[in-house]
């Protein structure tokens, strides 16, 4: 299992997002969160759709709107884990994107191994603590999502782009322009790593009816699922042959740019 993602963490995740979400629309106070949380926060408008859910005030509570826990220790073991699963990936001269980086939980150890890590989120507050977590990693660079745009990343630039429990936060369609904006970004022969909430797993069955018999529909950052026939079949439409799916509660698929 894929660390944070599954059902009951999920959901109680996003009840914490929703908490957050709601903390958000109050007035700043002092002390509160810094300018450029706020600044995002007021802006408003294209590019900020999912922002508001993804502001939190410091490291702890951002541990607890991905993991679902406080625990330091559980955080960092999850991120070396989930991490493993790039390693196979890598070389020292591996450009390596991480869609949705978050506060840098598989950032930080994924790094190391390669000569550059692009630290990808649509939350200027979460790149913010990854680049406070990260302080010591020097080939780190950042850059914001627009909704479905990294505008600053280049086309054909990077070898390696992986991305866990971030698409399913997206409506299904902002994932699939996403998923075709991350085959952009991808080098011919680059590789993707992405996971989806699978269906077909109990708990995320469970998870779903929770949402719809909650009302948690119009709950933004609330978790999507999906079949594995369904991710087999968006990637290639959105330009992404695939290579692997892997289906437990999590759906891992690899796949490459269609050639
Ligand atoms: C559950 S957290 C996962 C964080 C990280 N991938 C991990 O596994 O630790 C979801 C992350 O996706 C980011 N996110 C949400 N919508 C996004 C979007 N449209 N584009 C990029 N990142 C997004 C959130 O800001 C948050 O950092």
């Amino acid at each position: 299992m894929l660390a944070g993602g599954a059902g009951l963490l999920e959901r109680a995740a996003g009840d914490l997002r929703r908490a957050l979400s709601e903390e958000n629309d109050q007035p700043d106070a002092a002390g509160g969160p810094d300018a450029i949380v706020g600044a995002a926060r007021r802006s408003g408008g294209a590019g900020q759709k999912y922002l508001r859910h993804w502001l939190p005030s410091d490291q702890r509570s951002a541990r607890l709107a991905i993991y679902n826990s406080d625990d330091e220790l559980r955080f960092e073991e999850s991120g070396r884990r989930d991490a493993a699963r790039i390693f196979p990936y890598l070389s020292p001269r591996s450009t390596v994107l991480d869609f949705g980086c978050g506060s840098g939980r598989v950032a930080r150890y994924v790094a190391p191994r390669c000569a550059q890590l692009w630290a990808v989120d649509v939350s200027p507050r979460m790149l913010q603590l990854t680049r406070e977590r990260l302080r010591e990693t020097a080939n780190l660079r950042f850059a914001r999502c627009y909704d479905v745009a990294i505008p600053d990343v280049p086309s054909a630039s990077v070898d390696v782009v992986y991305s866990f429990l971030v698409l399913q936060h997206l409506e299904r369609e902002d994932a699939f322009l996403a998923l075709r904006e991350l085959r952009r970004v991808l080098r011919v022969d680059g590789i993707a790593i992405l996971t989806f909430p699978n269906l077909l797993a109990d708990i995320y069955l469970e998870g779903f009816v929770h949402y719809a018999l909650s009302g948690e529909v119009t709950n933004q950052a609330r978790a999507r699922v999906y079949t594995p026939q369904e991710v087999e079949r968006v990637l290639p439409a959105a330009g992404l042959s695939v290579v692997d799916v892997e289906a437990a509660n999590e759906i891992v698929a690899t796949c490459r740019p269609v050639r």
